[in-house]
C-alpha cells in the first residue's frame, strides 16, 4: 500500500524532473489530501499496474499534483489534457484502456 509520505516524496521528486524527451503520454493523478484519501492513492497503483502490463510505462510521464482547489469534484486525474473527476477504482481501467486502446500503434509511436 502506497504511503501518504511516499506520495509526498514522489511529488517533490516530480517538481525538479524535467524529462529529455518529451513523453509520448502524461497521466497528472491529484496527490491532494482530498483526492488521495477519496481513491486516488488506490487509483495510483491502478494506472502504475496498467502501464506496466500494456508496457508503455517508458512512453507515458506519471506525475502527481498538489490540489488545484476543485476538491468537490474529485478525486481528479488528467490524461493528455483530458480532466476526469470523480474517478472511481472501478471505472479507471476503463478510461485507461478506452484512452490507450491501440497500445500496440501507440507502442510504435502511431499515436
Ligand atoms: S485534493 Fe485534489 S483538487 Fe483538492
Amino acid at each position: 500500500m502506497l504511503r501518504f509520505e511516499d506520495v509526498n516524496y514522489i511529488i517533490s521528486a516530480n517538481v525538479f524532473y524535467q524529462p529529455e524527451e518529451k513523453m509520448a503520454s502524461t497521466i497528472k493523478v491529484c496527490m491532494g489530501s482530498s483526492c488521495f484519501a477519496r481513491g486516488n492513492s488506490k487509483n495510483l497503483q491502478i494506472i502504475q499496474n496498467f502501464l506496466e502490463n500494456n508496457n508503455i510505462s517508458a512512453e507515458v510521464e506519471l506525475t502527481g499534483l498538489r490540489c488545484c482547489d476543485c476538491c468537490f469534484k474529485g478525486p481528479n486525474i488528467t490524461i493528455d489534457g483530458i480532466e476526469y473527476n470523480n474517478i472511481e477504482s472501478g471505472m479507471l481501467y476503463d478510461i485507461l484502456e478506452k484512452h490507450y486502446q491501440n497500445t500496440k500503434d501507440f507502442n510504435s509511436g502511431e499515436k
